[in-house]
């Protein structure tokens, strides 16, 4: 008897969008060896982590090669002097209290959102915000709850909530009930946000629906508006309802160093078959430590230097510099007559592709035309099609460089 697959696997497009756009600016740039092409696809910071987190990652280093200062094992859940930080800077300013045990430290929101599914039955309806990060999609898709892709792009079993020009992005409330709603504010990718009416209309409706939300909040750092709420906990009756994800990858510039934390309060509740309560904390909690030994402690003590005032007077000098980029790209695209949203608060520029182009054409084109690289928007999603995204993490030369090699462009 053979070695057999999980199937789910089958189900899913063959690449994950960044390893499709990786390899085919990698062809180009194979075929076009002289030319100069500007990276403003993948969401990945390019400025160096702050200093202050550098020395104390040191720091720590140092202490890992010494006999009364090695540590073996950490905690699953992450060290109290990193737990602590967060509650006091990006939680306790905001009115809302959390105890360290419901702060789960982790290697990256990616996985956290990947994983937090596994914690839930199969028998759970999904929905997606459409455009959407793939990995709330994949990561279902993998378990088994979305049943296969049909003809118009959209997995059967999934509900999709089309953000697009119509409704502004705001999401709608789903017409049928559904358990789990994916909800990623500041958004990725459209780079819109929604204000605290627009979000409490979800919470309340997950309260109204007994649904959970899991909220991605990774870009909460580059909200500059008023009335944008920085956590779903801002909102009345969150705590019931929601678990929030947060990263130190695009504040802080940890893409490559890996730190990020999950919040998962203890009111949340999930029910089994006889309609019993479980705690969702203590379901997580039984997860990670079965699965995940924690984030090394010299990268927690480095996270735990972004809260210092040096480290965040540097990570607050580096979202200042993104979102100068940001809005150049917007300045300068809306010269040449393109329709853009986003990058007000966020890094990410939503362009509706001119003319009748879809989202690969409008790729092909900067790509060959500017040797600009930017995301298709339907690799986020069916309705992210006539769309493409362009990250405001580079630096100010090459924004500039890839805008003035746009204008150039007869679009
Ligand atoms: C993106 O480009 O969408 C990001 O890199 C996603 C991520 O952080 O994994």
């Amino acid at each position: 008897m053979a070695v057999k697959i999980n199937e789910n696997y089958l189900l899913m497009k063959s690449n994950y969008i960044f390893s499709e756009i990786n390899q085919r600016v990698d062809r180009y740039q194979n075929e076009n060896p002289d030319a100069d092409i500007i990276r403003m696809g993948i969401g990945d910071v390019t400025r160096p982590l702050p200093r202050a987190v550098v020395e104390k990652f040191k720091e720590a280093v140092d202490e890992m090669s010494k006999n009364d200062s090695f540590r073996g094992y950490g905690p699953e859940q992450g060290y109290d002097f990193l737990i602590d930080e967060i509650i006091k800077h990006d939680y306790e300013p905001r009115g809302i209290k959390l105890s360290n045990d419901e702060v789960f430290i982790s290697d990256g929101a990616k996985c956290d959102t990947g994983n937090i599914q596994e914690i839930f039955g199969l028998e759970n309806t999904v929905a997606v915000t459409d455009p959407v990060y793939p990995v709330y999609v994949d990561s279902n898709v993998m378990a088994g709850r979305t049943g296969p892709m049909g003809d118009d792009g959209r997995y059967q079993n999934l509900v999709y909530i089309p953000c697009t020009e119509d409704n502004e992005f705001v999401p709608e409330l789903p017409e049928s009930s559904v358990d789990l709603i994916y909800l990623c504010y500041p958004n990725n990718p459209t780079g819109t946000a929604l204000n605290k009416e627009q979000l409490a209309v979800w919470v309340d409706y997950a309260i109204e629906n007994n649904s959970i939300i899991l909220f991605d909040a990774a870009y909460e750092a580059y909200i500059r508006e008023e009335n944008i709420p920085h956590s779903i906990y801002e909102i009345r009756g969150a705590r019931e309802v929601a678990i929030e994800f947060r990263s130190f990858s695009k504040n802080a510039g940890f893409t490559g160093t890996r730190c990020a934390y999950t919040v998962v309060p203890k009111e949340l509740k999930g029910f089994d078959e006889e309609g019993r309560p479980h705690s969702l904390n203590n379901l997580w909690n039984r997860r990670q430590t079965t699965k995940f030994n924690g984030v090394s402690y010299p990268i927690q003590v480095a996270a735990s230097a972004v809260f210092s005032p040096e480290g965040q007077e540097e990570i607050q000098e580096s979202v200042e510099y993104y979102m100068k980029n940001a809005s150049i790209i917007r300045e300068s695209l809306d010269n040449l007559g393109l329709k853009i949203y986003g990058g007000v608060n966020s890094p990410y520029i939503w362009i509706k592709t001119p003319g009748e182009m879809d989202s690969w054409q409008f790729f092909d084109l900067l790509l060959n035309e500017a040797h600009v690289v930017g995301t298709p928007g339907v690799g986020f999603g069916p309705s992210g099609e006539g769309y493409l995204r362009l990250t405001a993490f580079n630096t100010l030369e090459n924004t500039k460089e890839a805008m003035e090699r746009m204008s150039k462009l007869s679009i």
